[in-house]
Formats: structure tokens, sequence, C-alpha cells
């Protein structure tokens, strides 16, 4: 079931590393590869010649081991592998690997790696459930890392709770699931606006809007997990950039616009950016200054990526997608959207105040598509840029 895959498994120090030489001699019974990388803290639980023995092949240890290095530089262990397991994750392990320091072989290598990471946490009750390692788990996962366990049950320090890393079964099916999750947009290229633009009154001023990029993020995101070469074109947003998406920064609407012109083609392009609809005619070099009457801005229309990318042509993405934000009639208004701008399909969303959405985590979802409109249950962002990954995927599998 995981014959050829070859994991890098970092042994970090904790009790639970004695069930990590189990997970290695189970990953070895299913055909995989094992390679394993053995912190000093990892060294007091478990020998590295048991890892040896039971892996088949040398371990490593030592960011400056000359040996080490001039075999298997740590750059090239960190990338010869399709999955980087850390079983157990300690608390002091992820917090380096957040904090982006490199300070030994296994913290450089998760730095250095390209490879999607699968973290098995194992610690005391309260280290898992400080507001440290609450944060620094929860950024690791927004940098695509993938998480198993940890469970609750007796931990080895004589507490209760959740902390006890998943069983070697567990995580042996993490691993698998990882490798056979489907792929349906593999192959198939995507292009998703997000965040505000910022257009400039003078060199300190600009137009705005609320946006925070997250649904268009939350979209990259999911159609690069089933796949899809994704590109993310982003106004300003305080977002962390999604795993194995090309982001490209911009600040402007028209920037945006030629960013997304450069990314064509594309088959599916996912217009979620709120994009300034207007920006002021003229531009000083200088500050305005504060001299006589308040100024009275003048604005332009900025161009409609939406409507340009709908408009017919032969780079016309073959499945085109917008968002109507809207705070009164929204069905009514985002219909005559759709037709207006000419995409395919339109997720209409209500952004008065109240609807906390601008800004918020959650989002409610009217769908409309040539075939009528369907409702969506609120949800969060993340769940919204599911569905609609899982449907491109299934009208591209339609024939599409
Ligand atoms: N959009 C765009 N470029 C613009 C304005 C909007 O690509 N200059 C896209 C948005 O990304 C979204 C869709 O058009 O997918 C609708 O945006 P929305 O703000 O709801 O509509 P507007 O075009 O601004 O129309 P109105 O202000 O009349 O509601």
């Amino acid at each position: 079931m995981l014959d050829g895959k070859r994991i890098l498994l970092i042994i970090s120090g904790g009790i639970a590393a004695y069930k990590a030489l189990d997970l290695i001699r189970r990953l070895k019974e299913r055909g995989a590869t094992v390679r394993v990388l053995l912190t000093k803290g990892g060294a007091q639980f478990v020998t590295p010649l048991s890892a040896a023995a039971l892996s088949g092949e040398k371990v490593y240890q030592d960011l400056f081991s000359l040996t080490d290095e001039s075999e298997m530089g740590h750059i090239r262990l960190s990338r010869e592998a399709d999955l980087v397991v850390v079983a157990p994750a300690s608390a002091d392990l992820m917090a380096r690997m957040a904090g982006g320091i490199a300070d030994d072989l296994a913290a450089t290598a998760l730095l250095a790696t390209d490879k999607p990471i699968l973290l098995a946490p194992a610690m005391n009750v309260e280290m898992w459930a400080h507001p440290a390692t609450r944060a620094n788990v929860a950024l690791l996962e927004a940098r695509g890392a993938r998480r198993v366990g940890p469970g609750t049950g007796d931990l080895a320090c004589g507490e209760t709770g959740p902390g006890r890393m998943a069983e070697p079964d567990e995580i042996l099916q993490a691993i698998a699931d990882f490798f056979a999750r489907p792929t349906p947009l593999r192959g198939r290229r995507a292009l998703v606006t997000s965040g505000p633009t910022r257009e400039a009154i003078d060199p300190v001023r600009y137009l705005t809007n609320t946006s925070s990029g997250k649904q268009g993020y939350a979209i990259a995101r999911a159609l690069a997990y089933l796949g899809a070469e994704t590109v993310l074109v982003s106004g300003p947003t305080r977002c962390t950039p999604p795993p194995n998406v090309t982001v490209q920064n911009v600040t402007t609407a028209e920037e945006m616009l030629a960013a997304c012109e450069a990314a064509l083609p594309v088959e599916v392009a996912v217009c979620a950016a709120a994009v300034a609809d207007w920006r002021p005619t003229t531009k000083p070099n200088q500050k305005l200054k504060k001299e006589g009457a308040a100024p009275v801005l003048e604005l332009q229309e900025n161009p409609d990526i939406l409507a340009r990318l709908s408009a017919a042509g032969p780079k016309r993405p073959p499945l085109v997608i917008g968002f109507a934000a809207e705070t009164e009639n929204l069905v009514e208004n985002a219909k005559a959207k759709r037709t207006r701008k000419g995409c395919d399909w339109l997720l209409a969303n209500d952004v008065s105040p109240e609807s906390g959405v601008l800004g918020g985590d959650c989002n409610q979802i009217h769908f409309l598509t040539p075939q009528g409109v369907e409702d969506w249950p609120s949800q969060s962002k993340d769940a919204v840029a599911r569905t609609l990954a899982d449907r491109i995927a299934a009208h591209f599998e339609g024939g599409a």
C-alpha cells in the first residue's frame, strides 16, 4: 500500500519515541522506505542502533557531521522524501518550526523541506493546552502541515488528558490517507484573485475596503489540495500563503488585472477579490497638504477583472467563477450580476455589517449557475472553499 513511498521520519524527544520504532516496522512492512532523523532528545529515548536496524538505513543525527554532510547534505535529506513525518512532535520542536529556527538537524531539515509534513504531537496535557503551543500548532497548520492526534488518556507524567501521541496504527492510517487522497484537478491550471486592492490618493493615503482575503486564500488552498496548479493573485492581506500555491502579490486593481492576464491560460478562474471599483484620477507625487478647502477626490472606474476574464476570446478560461458581495436584494442582484459580468458561476454572499462575513471566518453562500440557485448552509470559509473545489472537480470530471 505504501510501495516505493519515501518517508523521512523525525523522532524528537519524548517518551512516545518508543512507539516510533513500531511505526518504522509497520511502514517497512507496507513497502515504504524510511529514513530516520533523531534529535538529541529523541536519542535519549531510542537508540540510533535500533532505529537503524529497523529501518535498514543510516540514522541521521548531527547537523555538523562531516561524514553525514558529505554522504547526504541536510538539504537533500529534507527533499528526498515524499512525506516528512514528525513522531513524536514535541512542543519544543513545533515551537522551533513555527519560529523558523534551524538550530539542529531536525529543525533545519524541516525548514529546508519542500515536502508535506505530518505532525504527531506528544506532550504533557498542560503543555498541549498552553496558548503558545496552540498558536504554534495553528500556525503550522495554516502553513499546510497535517496533524494526527494527540489522543486523550493517561500520560507518562501521571496526568490525564489530551497529549498522548497517536498510536502507530493511526499514524500509519494518516500516512496512507495522505498518499491515497484523490487529486482530480491534477494537470489543470487554476487562477484565484483574493483580498482588497489599494488605490493611492497620494504617497501616504489610499482607498481600500475591509476584505481580509480569507475566502480567496481558502479557495486557492482547496484547489491546490485537489492537485490543481494554482496561481493566487493577492491584494494586501495578512493571510499565510497556502502550500503549493504560486502567490503573486499586487496592490492596485490595474496590477491585479495584469497579473491575472499573465497567468492565462487557465482552466478555471475564481475571482474572490474585493477589487476597488474606483481609483483617484490623479496621484500626486507629494503628500496632499491641509491648505485651504478640503480636497475633492475625482475618481475613475477600475477595470472589472471578472468581466474581462469572462469576455469571449481565445484565452477565456472554460470555467469563470465570481462572487457577488451584496447588502440588499441578494439573489436578485446576484442573478443580474452573473449575466452582466458573463461569468459561469457566481457565489453570492451578504456582506452587510450584521452578517459578519467581511473579515470573519464564516460565510453563507447562494450558489448561482445557469441551472438555478442553491442555498448553501452557513459554514466556515474553509468549508465553502472545499465545497467549491469539489464542484469544480466534478464539473471537469463530467467531461467539460
Ligand atoms: N470584480 C472584479 N473587478 C472589479 C470589481 C469586481 O473582478 N473591478 C469581481 C469580484 O472579484 C467579484 C465580482 O466581480 O467576483 C463582483 O464583485 P462585487 O463587488 O460584488 O460587484 P461590483 O462589480 O463591485 O458591482 P456593484 O458594486 O454594483 O455591486
